[in-house]
């Protein structure tokens, strides 16, 4: 048995889905269901007893508490996040309370947890912390990708209170010996992202004949992972990372965001071409995010040379595999868009919301 928190969200549910039809091992999945928690993602799990879903907030130290003393997880898989930087920068607060207060209390939980364990199950124990490389800050246009090691430097307050995640996760093991490991990935795209993010955002826009809003010069460089490789990642770390390390992820495919948007236009013009002209046509460029960086690279060589991983998709695979499903799951996304997915949560769940035993 796993515990993973924020298992509704976008790479959670990915997570969650590939690590049932991968694996036989049950999962306890405790996600509060902010708006970007969607239990419709993890709909084909209905029914499915090695998925236990447990709605609370990783903040909620008894709730925590209670389930690991229930089900005894051989290891934590700390996803859940407040994850999008425009709107930390609107409202940092809710990125401190779940970010860096979420994870002191999970790391609290876990070390009482793993205390108590025998000597064989605290030695194959482990707390995998999922990061992201927003934490290094920003790179210049020719400088080498952030290996484990570069600096932390973050610029936004969703990449300050990721970061500070993972320095308490890093001292935890440094003081208390909790078996933690950290990945941090790079930007990931692929089915079930909030259309909230650039490429999710781009699609539906685009299918909706609305502007697609580029942010400044539009010259700002990500790298892009499959969501469906960032989960393989996070299964061989869990399964052979070294305890105290840290492993970058990433995909080896740098875009600059304007041509990540042409890109997804080009592949809707060629799958559901639009008779009013490329969907180009509706690229605006508008005000630039403050604090936005210019640049992020992961240097993923360590990974591959010790855990043996690689990724299975390029970008040109994995967009369109990504495309494809935001046009054959519309009700997906009419549902988030209407927020009418919210309504069957708060239906579902009005008398059903866990607690301490
Ligand atoms: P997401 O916003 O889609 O999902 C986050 C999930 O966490 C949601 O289901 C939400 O309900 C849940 N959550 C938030 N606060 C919670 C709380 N206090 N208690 C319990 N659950 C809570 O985000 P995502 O893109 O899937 O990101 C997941 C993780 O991966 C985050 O830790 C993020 O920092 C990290 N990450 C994301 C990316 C990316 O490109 N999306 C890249 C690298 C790392
Ligand atoms: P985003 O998907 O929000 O991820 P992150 O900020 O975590 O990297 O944004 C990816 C890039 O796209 C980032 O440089 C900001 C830019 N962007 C736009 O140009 N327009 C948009 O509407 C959004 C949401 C993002």
């Amino acid at each position: 048995m796993i515990l993973v928190t924020g298992g509704a969200g976008f790479i959670g549910s990915n997570f969650v889905l590939d690590w049932i039809a991968s694996t036989d091992e049950p999962v306890v999945n405790l996600d509060v269901l902010s708006y970007s928690g969607n239990l419709r993602n993890l709909a084909s799990l209905d029914g499915n007893t090695r998925h236990v879903f447990v709605r609370g907030d990783i903040c909620d130290r008894p709730l925590i508490d209670q389930l690991l003393a229930e089900h005894r997880p051989r290891a934590i898989v700390h996803l859940a996040a407040e994850s999008h930087v425009d709107r930390s920068i609107h409202g940092p607060g809710a990125f401190l309370r779940s970010n860096v207060e979420g994870t002191f209390v999970l790391l609290e939980a876990a070390r009482a947890h793993w205390s108590g364990l025998a000597a064989a199950e605290r030695e194959a124990f482990r707390f995998l912390h999922v990061s992201t490389d927003e934490v290094f800050g920003s790179l210049e246009p020719e400088a080498p990708a952030f290996t484990e090691t570069h600096c932390y430097d973050p610029s936004s307050p969703y990449a300050a209170s990721k970061a500070a995640s993972d320095h308490l996760a890093r001292a935890w093991h440094r003081t208390y010996d909790l078996p933690v490991v950290t990945t941090n990935c790079s930007n990931n795209y692929g089915p079930y992202q909030f259309p909230e993010k650039l490429i999710p955002l781009t699609i539906v826009n685009a299918l909706a004949g609305k502007a697609l809003p580029v942010y400044g010069d539009g010259l700002q460089v990500r790298d892009w992972l499959y969501v469906g490789d960032h989960c393989s990642a996070i299964r061989t770390v869990l399964e052979r990372g070294r305890v105290g390390e840290v492993y970058n992820i990433g995909g080896w495919n740098e875009s600059a965001n304007i041509d990540t948007v042409r890109c997804v236009c080009n592949l809707l013009d060629e799958l559901r071409p639009d008779p009013a002209g490329s969907y180009d046509r509706l690229i605006r460029f508008v005000a630039d995010r403050p604090g936005h960086d210019r640049r992020y690279a992961i240097d993923a060589r360590k990974i591959g040379r010790e855990l043996g991983w690689q990724p299975a998709e390029t970008f040109e695979t994995g967009i369109r595999k990504t495309v494809e499903w935001y046009l054959t799951h519309v009700d997906w996304v009419r549902e988030v868009q209407s927020g009418s997915y919210r309504d069957w949560v708060a239906q579902n769940y009005a008398t059903r919301t866990a607690g301490p035993a």
